[in-house]
């Protein structure tokens, strides 16, 4: 959709023009998953799908939501912002202006407006369009309400706030108890770049994504993930379990701080079998990604598929967050010539995988891998090459 039908579009729904337009990305994870909440570090990637969003400020005292995916709009008065049962869509962009007004104090809402959402991430891909949505709304309203963080001259700094508003906006609004990676992946986004992010402390640098002759290529499960289902609160929950259980021999604040060799003195210390399968999941995944990460900067891109391999491996046997359709993307993957690597990517329980697929191969990879997928699911597969963008922007 272009930037004049998304203005005719608000236009048909509210009668007048835009004043503002503004896009954030989704992202796809190229290893580090399930690291985030262990004070681990990610590796991931903005997209160039992604959400946006037009306004207008109105004198009715009154939010409207208007989602062009959804064909749905909701009117919200500001004295009852809250969250919304079964109006999950609009949590997102509600929660985040309530985020900004709790962390702004400052940056009081005084008046109505007037919102159109548009997204062209596939829905329930695992890709992030919730976050696309919460950083599209925290970068619009904190620029709207002048609040103190918009102001600043810093913009990295401004732009982790943002994913900051947006993580408590998934976690207040949404019930899921995420890390920050997706947020900060749309905030922070860099066109052809990763971002090494550490989670902990929130530094990060930005990683060029030089692959001769390899594309990214996201091969979506079309089996809805589902994020909020709780599987996902329960891996929080027993890692948090494996952390306590660790500290009882040794200090930690996070599971990510232990290194592989750590893993063997600390182990027994686990008596819950499931926490202690999830902790070893997560030290074999930090030592994965910071061994990828060094190996892209070598531009060693064989080695750093061999580990996305691994960490699904990890993901589906120890985390058990894969399911049969994930797996059976990425086992068929595997087997075709010229994939360097292939895993699950995001939360899991359905929605995508990424796979490293020389040029030549990708026309096979394609018609190979749909046909596995089809045989064992039923289900037909898409294939999308990424393209690696920036982050959130005012782009009128
Ligand atoms: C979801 C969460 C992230 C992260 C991933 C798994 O996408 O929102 O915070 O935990 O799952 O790596």
């Amino acid at each position: 959709m272009t930037l004049s039908e998304l203005q005719t579009s608000f236009e048909q729904a509210f009668g007048k023009q835009a004043e503002k337009i503004f896009f954030a990305p989704g992202r796809v994870n190229l290893i580090g998953e399930h690291t985030d909440y262990n004070g681990g570090s990610v590796l991931p990637c903005a997209l160039s799908f992604g959400a946006w969003l037009l306004l207008r400020k109105n004198d009715d005292g009154v939010l409207r939501f208007r989602s062009l995916n959804m064909k749905e709009t909701y009117s919200i008065q500001l004295s009852a912002i809250k969250p919304q049962p079964n109006r999950a869509w609009c949590n997102y962009a509600l929660g985040c202006i309530d985020i900004i007004g709790q962390r702004h104090p400052e940056a009081k809402l005084t008046s109505g407006y007037d919102l159109l959402y548009y997204g062209n991430v596939p829905a329930g891909a695992g890709l992030s369009s919730s976050a696309a949505m919460e950083v599209v709304t925290a970068r619009a309203f904190t620029e709207e309400l002048s609040a103190v963080c918009y102001q600043q001259s810093d913009d990295k700094a401004y732009r982790t706030e943002l994913a900051k508003i947006s993580q408590l906006c998934e976690q207040q609004y949404a019930g899921v108890m995420c890390g920050i990676m997706d947020q900060f992946a749309s905030a922070q986004g860099k066109k052809d770049h990763a971002i090494h992010l550490h989670c902990d402390t929130l530094e990060f640098e930005h990683v060029p994504v030089k692959l001769d002759g390899i594309k990214v290529v996201i091969t979506n499960t079309h089996s809805p993930h589902h994020l909020d289902s709780g599987a996902y609160n329960d891996r929080v929950r027993q890692c948090q379990t494996a952390l306590e259980q660790i500290r009882k021999v040794r200090p930690i604040n996070y599971l990510a701080e232990l290194t592989p060799e750590d893993w063997q003195e600390v182990e027994q210390a686990i008596t819950d079998p499931i926490a202690k399968k999830r902790a070893h999941h997560v030290v074999g995944e930090v030592a994965r990604t910071a061994a990828a990460v060094e190996a892209l900067k070598q531009g060693n891109i064989a080695y750093f598929g061999e580990l996305m391999t691994a960490s699904h491996v990890s993901l589906r046997d120890d985390y058990e967050v894969t399911g049969p359709q994930l797996d059976a993307l990425a086992e068929a993957a595997w087997q075709v010539e010229g994939v360097l690597g292939s895993r699950m990517t995001g939360g899991g329980f359905g929605g995508c995988t990424v796979s490293l697929v020389k040029d030549e191969a990708i026309e096979s990879f394609k018609a190979f891998v749909g046909k596995e997928y089809e045989a064992k699911t039923g289900l037909k597969a898409d294939f999308y090459v990424a393209e690696i963008g920036d982050g959130v922007t005012r782009l009128r």
